[in-house]
């Protein structure tokens, strides 16, 4: 059941990341972030895994509410 869900074509979040990729992965050092880093949870963006604002867009025409990750370093 589970092989029959990943291969269907219906419902999928990522319509063009990497598609030949078996699995979209991205990985960062900490050290490597700087300040304030924005990741991407729409799947959407074109700066993908970094936020670009197309949820604005997706949402205002899916009515979804999705929105970035913003990790970012305390002040001090
Ligand atoms: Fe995807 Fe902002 S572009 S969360």
């Amino acid at each position: 059941q589970y092989l029959n869900k990943r291969s269907s074509k219906k419902g999928q979040v990522n319509t063009f990341i990497s598609k030949d990729s078996p699995k979209v992965v991205h990985c960062f050092d900490m050290e490597d972030i700087g300040s304030k880093a924005v990741y991407c949870r729409c799947w959407k963006s074109k700066k993908f895994p970094l936020c670009d604002g197309s949820h604005a867009a997706h949402n205002e025409q899916t009515g979804d509410n999705v929105g970035p990750l913003i990790i970012k370093k305390k002040d001090p």
